[in-house]
């Protein structure tokens, strides 16, 4: 360490895991993608919230997930309900997806805020529109259409255990 090290900003030393920036080429790199995180332990309790334009790929991404945390059967998305619940080998899945969420009062008729502190896995898509009911993610997944297949991703860790998974994905 040099003497000027000393008068950098300490922004600096953040963690450089704490955003990743990937690429998914076509679906098979989302399914590859998803079996990675899949794979993170810490996965179990997380609260993942997933961002983009309609189309970006957020629930096809949470049904490669679903699929390699073992979620066997048809796999029903939240449409009209706000949440689709799921079961994978010693995990509860709550699939959220609050596009057409609109009157608050359902958060708590809904029992959401109960879910929320729940062991299991929650995924969100559309966390915007629900933004001051929800709970600061744990990863936010940020997916950009670039073309037809190609989609750029970014991740960002929003707590320490967003910050392991992070770290688990860049290992
Ligand atoms: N690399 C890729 N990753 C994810 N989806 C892809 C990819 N390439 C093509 N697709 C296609 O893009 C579409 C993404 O639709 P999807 O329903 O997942 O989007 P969404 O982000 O959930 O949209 P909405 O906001 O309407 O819920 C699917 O038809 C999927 O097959
Ligand atoms: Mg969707």
């Amino acid at each position: 360490m040099t003497a000027a090290d000393h008068h950098r900003p300490i922004v600096e030393s953040a963690p450089a895991t704490a955003t990743l920036q990937t690429h998914w080429r076509n679906e098979d790199d989302t399914a590859a993608f998803a079996r990675q995180l899949a794979a993170q332990p810490l996965l179990a309790n997380a609260f993942i919230t997933l961002h983009g334009d309609l189309g970006a790929g957020k629930t096809t991404l949470v049904r490669h997930l679903l699929r390699a945390l073992g979620v066997q059967g048809r796999i029903k998305s939240p449409t009209y309900a706000v949440v689709e619940p799921h079961e994978a080998p010693g995990l509860a899945i709550w699939h959220f997806d609050f596009y057409r969420f609109s009157d608050p009062r359902e958060w708590e008729d809904a029992g959401f805020r109960d879910l929320f502190a729940q062991a299991g896995l929650k995924l969100a898509e559309w966390p915007e529109k629900a933004a001051a009911l929800i709970p600061a993610a744990d990863l936010a997944i940020h997916i950009e259409a670039l073309d037809e297949q190609t989609r750029h991703v970014t991740l960002r860790a929003h707590t320490p255990a967003g910050q392991q998974l992070l770290q688990g994905l860049h290992a």
